[in-house]
């Protein structure tokens, strides 16, 4: 698995993207733990792409509370529709950042954070049940083709 994942690195994003999708997939395959598989997709996505800092957050009652993640300590709690995280939580739906600073109410856990995208995934009832946010220390780094593949990866999560 690690030697396999230093390899996409020598990749075009999409195609790292279209190389780690399987594995990821057969590494959930066999875990229901919520946990668990959060933590295993941060590493893998860290991993692959060097990400300043990859995680989830989890709605508990009418805020998000911190999970797993790769990278420096990070706020804890974001309540609903505040920052990007809350805000793809009130919208159910991706949000791509490509400037923080250009982002009203960006909660800065970190000062290399540059640009983000947030990518919400559902319960079986179709509501929010997290977000995975992730924050790169470049500018203008996500674009559709992250976002397709994030929201692929995160629908594993049921
Ligand atoms: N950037 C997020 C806050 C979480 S940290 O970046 C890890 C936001 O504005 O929602």
């Amino acid at each position: 698995m690690v030697d396999a994942l230093a390899l996409v690195t020598h990749l075009s994003r999409r195609d790292a993207y279209a190389e780690l999708f399987p594995q990821i997939q057969s590494l959930l395959a066999d875990e229901s733990d919520l946990i668990a598989n959060q933590a295993n997709i941060s590493a893998a996505l860290y991993e692959a792409f060097g990400f300043h800092w990859i995680g989830f957050y989890r709605v508990q009652q009418d805020e998000l509370v911190l999970g797993p993640f790769q990278g420096p300590v990070a706020c804890t709690r974001i309540p609903k529709g505040k920052g990007v995280c809350g805000s793809a939580w009130q919208q159910a739906a991706t949000i791509v950042v490509p400037d923080v600073d250009q982002f009203p109410g960006h909660i800065a856990c970190s000062a290399h954070s540059r640009s983000e995208i947030v990518v919400p995934y559902f319960d079986a009832s179709g509501a929010v049940a997290g977000v995975l946010d992730i924050d790169s220390a470049r500018l203008d780094d996500f674009s559709a083709e992250d976002q397709l593949w994030l929201e692929k990866i995160t629908a594993l999560l049921r």
